[in-house]
């Protein structure tokens, strides 16, 4: 039975082992004050996913820590007590995605030699302007759409995508752009955003790649977001939205495939990210959130999971925060994010929680509640097989 679940760890009491069920979609918290253990539990899900190789995982890494689990848990005091786990030290099969040309991204090509070296496989990752509908394009510069510039770019990558289908560039923008209709100033304006949109070198600029191209099964991929300042344009979150959205749409594809008996090579896919907060905020819009609302409320069905984890779980959207069926809980202190995980109580908690959530203490101990099983449980969550790269220098 646990060899198809995500052994998490022991319970406190009483030292049996603790797993995750993951034969349907999932969707869960991980959550914790700051150097709690969240990004390391975060990791030994992502272990165990890797072990069972039945999904697709994508790792969203705002601080580019993920890359190390190519290599194996070098703390024997770790990695000693892994066998009561069945499970050894090791490194995984890691693909990173670098938004932008890695050399100059990780700044220099010693770097991504090295890394490669360590068996990382490394891939710059381009979006193609189509992979934005014309709403995002107005949306990423703040644009309103019915302003005089958000109009014109509007119908100009509207128009983009009538001529061409999918396969336009920025300048194919730009060039719609000086044939309409309009004042040369609100022009000029929006040059110089498609200018900058250039300089952030994450767009395509010679031909339309699939995205689907740089994903790999058998690899942990992980998105290496911490090569791009987050910005006041969201780059970050853009990235993030066109990768969910692109996998959304092609994981309702496949279901429908595999309802009819069709052929479809589509695995089921988990998202796990880190730093949730900035993604799907509360109380503010982003690129990113509508598509995260939607995969989280509506993705168990072409098997879509989710793992979402956050120091701050008052700060994530509620409508995410309410579908997270499974809860990890570290240490908490702040009033705001006991509340918030004290809303997501269902009946079966009697009272008492935060007092529980306050006897935790050292790193990786945490209570687990899930609604399914109408449970909560202390746990120490295991070793990691890899190596945790959330130290600072
Ligand atoms: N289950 C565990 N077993 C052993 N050590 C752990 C465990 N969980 C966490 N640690 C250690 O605790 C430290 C903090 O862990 P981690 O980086 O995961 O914290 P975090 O909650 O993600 O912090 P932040 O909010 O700053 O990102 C790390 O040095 C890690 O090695
Ligand atoms: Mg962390």
């Amino acid at each position: 039975m646990l060899d198809n679940n995500l052994v998490l760890g022991k319970e406190m009491d009483d030292g049996s082992l603790v797993s995750i069920p993951c034969c349907t979609s999932q969707r869960i918290l991980v959550c914790g004050k700051t150097g709690t253990g969240k990004s390391y539990t975060l990791g030994v899900l992502i272990e165990e996913l890797s072990r069972l190789n039945n999904d697709i995982v994508l790792v969203v890494d705002p601080q580019g820590i993920f890359w190390s689990m190519a290599e194996q848990n070098p703390s024997f005091t770790e990695t000693d007590k892994l066998w009561e786990y069945s499970r050894d030290a090791r490194g995984f099969n890691v693909n990173v995605l670098v938004p932008g040309d890695p050399v100059e991204r990780y700044g220099g090509a010693d770097i991504v030699d090295e890394m490669r070296k360590r068996g990382i496989n490394i891939q710059g990752l381009r979006l193609n302007p189509s992979d934005l509908t014309p709403e995002m394009w107005c949306d990423l510069f703040d644009l309103d759409i019915n302003g005089l510039m958000g109009i014109m770019l509007f119908k100009a990558v509207r128009q983009c995508g009538q001529r061409h289908g999918r396969e336009f560039l920025i300048d194919d923008i730009a060039a719609e752009v000086i044939k309409m209709h309009g004042l040369d100033q609100t022009k000029e304006a929006i040059q110089r955003k498609l200018d900058m949109a250039h300089d952030w070198q994450i767009f395509e600029e010679h031909r339309y790649r699939e995205i689907w191209e740089i994903l790999q099964p058998e690899a942990i991929n992980i998105l290496d977001l911490s090569v791009i300042a987050q910005g006041r344009y969201g780059l970050r979150n853009l990235v993030l939205a066109v990768l969910a959205t692109f996998i959304f749409r092609m994981r309702t594809i496949a279901r429908r495939r595999e309802a009819l008996g069709l052929a479809s090579d589509m695995r089921k896919v988990w998202l796990a990210i880190d730093e949730a907060h900035n993604f799907c905020p509360s109380g503010r819009s982003t690129l990113s959130k509508e598509i995260l609302i939607r995969w989280a409320k509506e993705g168990r069905q072409p098997g879509l999971s989710l793992l979402v984890a956050s120091q701050q779980p008052a700060a994530i959207d509620a409508e995410i925060l309410t579908q997270c069926g499974i809860r990890i809980v570290h240490r908490i202190t702040s009033r705001d994010d006991y509340r918030a995980i004290d809303a997501l109580s269902q009946d079966y908690i009697s009272d008492g929680l935060p007092s529980r959530i306050k006897q935790l203490s050292g790193p990786g101990q945490t209570l687990v509640i899930d609604d399914e099983r109408e449970s909560v449980v202390p746990v120490q969550v295991r070793p990691r097989q890899s190596l945790h790269g959330g130290g600072s220098a």
